[in-house]
């Protein structure tokens, strides 16, 4: 129990800005509750970076795999999704079973409780009952932070991690993809520096929202924001980036700024979130790539996509070696994984168990010749 986090009511608890917030989220340094990128410092990115590739490093033998499994048997998630999701929900429920953690699910709110008008508040600390942490996706743009606080009033404060909220945050989309764009650009100086070029629905997308925060942390990046005039980023983000200094621009061309791009990030239009006064339509031919466009983007390019795609990226893309929307989505597997291990304490146990079969491996290796 996070004993500031108690002081607040509600009201109050809402009031406070971002960077307030973030002590009451994290435990010391480190996320507990997953819940906006703001959690995020360098230091905690570079750890998860560091923590994944050890996760899939182990996981590619079938002992370290069996190993994994046993990190965090004790444990027991919620998938609970009141919003679709294909990607999220089954990398966030591959991630559990890679570290041995039973899940439930709720993906319907018709099927729970709610319909009867139970309140949010009360079905999530039922959850909170059963499980050890809730891992959930709300069309509600504060309901991860809402039920956060609700657990932290409760006798049971475990986790929460915001796997979507409303239009506004997906922290842990914003990991992955910051891990996708690393290991990308592990053979081309690293992602300092990059000029990352974003496009499509920049108002609503959630993705670009929370990617663009943390893209702050490293060094010299640079952001185009390419969007029709009516889907440009709020104001919010980019107020963000300008106390920071962030070097970025907003256009509504996009081909023009293919051929500087280390990285293009592409969304597809959030009509979801339409309403009767605001109606878009199905995709922005002009935010789109053809496969005629490979021939101008730099030979290191990552071509990214949070999924699912509409007419954003031309398949006939999909096997250029430049496109690494598949990889995000494998590599959302991994890095849930790895903010899972750190949220439960369990990276030196990862780490030792790492080490020990590196010394093993070596020793092998020294001995066989
Ligand atoms: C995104 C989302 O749900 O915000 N998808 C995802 O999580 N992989 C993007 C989208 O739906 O367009």
């Amino acid at each position: 129990m996070n004993k500031n986090f108690i002081k607040y009511s509600w009201e109050e608890f809402e009031k406070l800005n971002l960077h307030q917030k973030v002590p009451l989220f994290n435990h010391g340094q480190t996320p507990y509750h997953c819940l906006i990128a703001q959690q995020f410092d360098r230091n905690f990115l570079d750890h998860l970076y560091h923590i994944t590739n050890v996760i899939r490093a182990i996981s590619k033998s079938k002992v370290g795999a069996l190993f994994l499994q046993t990190i965090l048997s004790d444990k027991r998630a919620m998938l609970y999704f009141m919003q679709p999701s294909t990607r999220t929900y089954l990398s966030f429920k591959t991630a559990c079973q890679i570290l041995g953690i039973q899940t439930s699910d709720v993906r319907d709110s018709s099927i729970s409780s709610e319909v009867k008008g139970e309140s949010s508040e009360d079905t999530i600390r039922t959850f909170s009952s059963y499980v050890d942490m809730i891992i959930m996706r709300h069309p509600g743009e504060g309901m991860a932070e809402k039920a956060a606080w609700v657990l932290e009033h409760s006798e049971r404060p475990v986790p929460v991690l915001n796997a979507g909220s409303g239009k506004d945050q997906h922290p842990t989309q914003a990991l992955l993809d910051i891990y996708t764009l690393r290991r990308s650009f592990e053979n081309f100086g690293g992602l300092q520096g990059k000029t990352v070029l974003m496009a499509g629905d920049l108002m609503r997308g959630r993705t670009v929202r929370s990617l663009a925060q943390i893209l702050t942390l490293f060094e010299g990046v640079k952001i185009i924001f390419s969007s029709p005039e009516n889907f440009k980023m709020k104001q919010d983000v980019l107020n963000i980036l300008r106390t920071q200094n962030v070097n970025f621009i907003e256009t509504s061309e996009f081909k023009k700024y293919l051929p500087e791009a280390d990285a293009i990030y592409m969304t597809r239009v959030q009509n979801e979130h339409d309403t009767d006064s605001f109606k878009s339509e199905q995709s922005f031919p002009d935010f789109s790539l053809n496969f005629d466009d490979l021939s101008k983007l730099k030979e290191h390019c990552a071509i990214m996509h949070p999924l699912p795609r509409r007419q954003e990226i031309d398949p006939k893309i999909d096997n250029d070696p430049r496109a690494k929307y598949w990889r995000q989505e494998r590599n959302g597997m991994w890095t849930r994984a790895a903010l899972m291990v750190i949220i439960f304490g369990k990276c030196n146990e990862v780490l030792n168990y790492w080490s020990d079969i590196s010394k093993q491996v070596n020793h092998t290796a020294k001995a066989n010749p």
